[in-house]
């Protein structure tokens, strides 16, 4: 970035009897990260001047100029040959004043009928419609990536756990599933996200609107916004579309942060669940056996980050008066971070996903340790006419005694489990399995193969649409 430039070429100059301090320069600049919004900001710039052409607030030939002065700066930017000026503090006014530059009065007379108040907001409204429409992708294909997954699975039998002791057993597919659907959720807030980040603000111009005749429908359409902002104070001034977006943001992090913490307990050999393809993982410099988990470990804590960037755009916004305030400068890095974070943590988890290799005979040694089907033989004598409450207390006295025989429920012979209670009959043998336990929960939304791979058919539908 250069720094050389006449104080005269800054656009508030006339007034200043002194040139601004070094350290303030740099300190109000945000051109060494806002140039990320170059490209929206010339899509918003061109829409406004075909407007005011259209309106005869310009000529065809400053459209012609200004059109023809901005291909050639896209091209430099993103031929990384354009030289960003910090003296001219951010991307709208580096822009604008190399297309002076380069085309003459037509230059000057873009910024009719706004402000760069208005510009930011749709600049970034433009950047981020952009980046959620990126990470629904991304999202779509992490989804799609466990639906995959639970497919192979549909029938591979693990425990179920409640506050992480065996529960009942569950089938690997459905505990999949379980992510699917927050992941589904996550994609629904993003499209109502959108909804509101899909509004135009130009046309508030800096705080009050603008007695120009400008058409802010027609800037709207070229820019595929959905609808106008209604209140230009309000149109320059709230981030609340951001927060939203964090917001979403940071529940979809938390969701990738409970698989992620899953996935580390799975790959460490206590549970020995899972094993992760070694491009996914670190050994240890020290531990020559060590195959460390780092992708999952990262998201985790990378979780933490885009959690503190919503409390971060939340306190910027909490104490700012109407309208404008320079405060909001501030909401760029945050909302770049969230969205770059959120976008390649999906990304690498969708193919990381894809290579889970799981160790069935430990996850089903694993149920079979906890006493799973505890719970089926209590239902299964409730369907022989005991009360649930007293079958609840047969079959505890059943666990205990398998806990001190060192042996599982499934071990115990039918005399055995007469001996507890008569209403046992030969037929008990098939509840207390692992598979007869989750083929049993055959209920919309419950655990069987079966119905696994019914919620795999309409996310499958769901997903290919
Ligand atoms: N760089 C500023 C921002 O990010 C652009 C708007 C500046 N407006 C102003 N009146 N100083 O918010």
């Amino acid at each position: 970035m250069s720094s050389s430039l006449d104080r005269k070429q800054q656009a508030w100059s006339a007034l200043f009897s002194e040139p601004v301090d070094a350290l303030v320069q740099r300190y109000t600049a945000s051109v060494g990260f806002d140039q990320r919004l170059a490209r929206f900001d010339i899509q918003a710039s061109l829409a406004h001047a075909r407007m005011l052409a259209a309106q005869h607030i310009i000529g065809a030939q400053d459209l012609a100029d200004i059109e023809r002065g901005m291909a050639e700066i896209d091209a430099d930017i993103a031929a990384g040959r354009f030289d960003w000026k910090l003296e001219l503090e951010d991307v709208h006014l580096n822009i604008e004043a190399r297309l002076t530059q380069l085309v003459g009065d037509a230059g000057k007379r873009l910024h009719t009928g706004r402000s760069r108040n208005d510009q930011v907001a749709t600049d970034i409204r433009l950047w981020l419609r952009d980046a959620i429409d990126r990470i629904q992708t991304a999202l779509k294909r992490l989804r799609t990536s466990l639906v995959d997954v639970a497919e192979t699975h549909a029938d591979t039998l693990m425990p179920g756990f409640t506050h992480l002791q065996v529960a009942q057993p569950v089938t690997f597919g459905h505990h999949l599933l379980a992510y699917v659907e927050m992941f589904g959720r996550d994609a629904e807030r993003l499209v109502d996200c959108r909804r509101r980040v899909n509004r135009l603000p130009l046309g508030a111009a800096a705080l009050a609107g603008t007695s120009y005749p400008l058409d802010r429908a027609m800037v709207a359409g070229e820019l595929g916004f959905e609808g106008i902002a209604q209140n230009s104070l309000d149109a320059v001034s709230d981030r609340d579309f951001a927060i939203e977006f964090c917001a979403a943001a940071a529940l979809v992090m938390v969701h990738v942060s409970r698989l992620s913490e899953e996935l580390v307990l799975w790959m460490s050999p206590a549970f020995g669940f899972i094993d992760l393809p070694d491009r996914y993982c670190t050994g240890s410099s020290i531990m020559p056996q060590k195959k460390n988990p780092d992708v999952p470990e990262l998201a985790r804590g990378k979780t933490g980050r885009v959690v503190g960037h919503l409390t971060a755009l939340l306190v910027l916004m909490k104490g700012q008066p109407l309208a404008y305030n320079k405060d909001n400068q501030e909401d760029k890095e945050p909302l770049f971070d969230t969205a770059d974070t959120l976008h390649d943590t999906l990304t690498v988890f969708a193919d990381m996903v894809h290579g889970i290799r799981v160790n069935a005979a430990a996850m089903q040694g694993a149920a079979l340790k906890g006493y799973a089907t505890a719970t089926d033989l209590a239902d299964y004598l409730v369907k022989k006419g005991l009360a649930f409450r007293d079958a609840h207390e047969v079959v505890a006295h059943a666990v205990r005694a398998c806990i001190q025989a060192g042996r599982d429920l499934g071990a115990m012979s039918l005399a055995e489990l007469q001996a507890l209670h008569p209403a046992v009959q030969a037929d008990v043998a098939e509840v207390l399995t692992l598979q007869g336990s989750v083929q049993s929960r055959d209920i919309t939304g419950a655990t069987s193969p079966r119905q696994v791979r019914a919620q795999i058919a309409r996310l499958r539908a769901e997903l290919t649409a």
